[in-house]
C-alpha cells in the first residue's frame, strides 16, 4: 500500500528500511524521501514506522 504518493513509498519500503536500521521519521526521510514533498503523509508514515518498529522488536525477541 502506498504511504507517500509524492515519492511512491510503500509500507513495505518502510518495513524494509526499519529492518535495515531506520528508527525515526527523519531516518525515513533521508533513506526513502518519504514526507519530503507535500507532507500530507507524515502521520501515516509515522504510524507505519511505529508498526514496523513494533513488528521488528517482536520478531527480534521471539
Ligand atoms: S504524499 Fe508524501 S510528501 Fe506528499
Amino acid at each position: 500500500m502506498y504511504i507517500c504518493i509524492c515519492n511512491a513509498v510503500t509500507d513495505r519500503d518502510i518495513q524494509r528500511a526499519v529492518e535495515e536500521g531506520a528508527c525515526s521519521l527523519n531516518c525515513l526521510q533521508e533513506t526513502l524521501a518519504v514526507s519530503t514533498c507535500c507532507g500530507q503523509c507524515a502521520d501515516n508514515a509515522t504510524a507505519c514506522l511505529e508498526r514496523a518498529l513494533h513488528e521488528t522488536q517482536a520478531t527480534a525477541t521471539a
